[in-house]
């Protein structure tokens, strides 16, 4: 089945919204915080971050986040390969509260549809939330002005 991922990712999520169904534990982040903890001007946090980003997610997204080769073609095994996390990905596409449910879950409904088969690993038995938001803000320390711009018309 061909499933572009990033329409098929949103046209999920605006389903999952529409029927009310986004779940709790997604949402509850944001109570008081829109930033979910993730701080990509605190260099603590993302140094901390780098170093989670080595041990954990250079192998399939690139030391220099620029993913894997070819990365909106699919593999053989009908699954795409890792995309960049830097300004020419979609990683910035994504609320910071669908970010961590992505690391913690990996890409599992709300987020993907139903039965989406993907390479992307759950971290949540692995990396605790400070790892998880840590990871993230290192990711994005490493977004340009304009993607930046971009992220604040979509009101993330
Ligand atoms: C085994 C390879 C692999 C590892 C290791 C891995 N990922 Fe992924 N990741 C993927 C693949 C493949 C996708 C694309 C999933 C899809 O759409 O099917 C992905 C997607 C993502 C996305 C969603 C990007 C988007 O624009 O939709 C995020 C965020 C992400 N990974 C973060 C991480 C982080 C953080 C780590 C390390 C803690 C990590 N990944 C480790 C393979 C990996």
């Amino acid at each position: 089945m061909q499933i572009n991922v990033d329409s098929g990712l949103s046209a999920s999520i605006a389903s999952a919204l529409a029927a009310g169904l986004l779940s709790l534990s997604l949402l509850s982040g944001c109570a008081g915080d829109a930033h979910e903890g993730i701080n990509p001007r605190d260099a603590a946090q993302v140094a901390a971050g780098e170093r989670v980003y080595r041990t954990y997610c250079a192998v399939c997204h690139g030391a220099e986040l620029e993913g894997q080769p070819e990365w909106r073609r699919r593999l053989p095994s009908g699954r795409l390969p890792a995309p960049p996390h830097d300004d020419t990905g979609h990683t910035w596409h994504h609320a910071n509260a669908e970010l961590i449910a992505m690391v913690r879950h990996g890409m599992v409904p709300p987020l993907a549809p139903e039965g989406y088969e993907s390479d992307m690993p759950a971290y949540a038995d692995i990396l605790t939330d400070d790892e998880i938001r840590a990871v993230l803000a290192f990711i994005q320390s490493r977004w340009s002005d304009e993607v930046w711009a971009l992220r604040r018309q979509m009101r993330h």
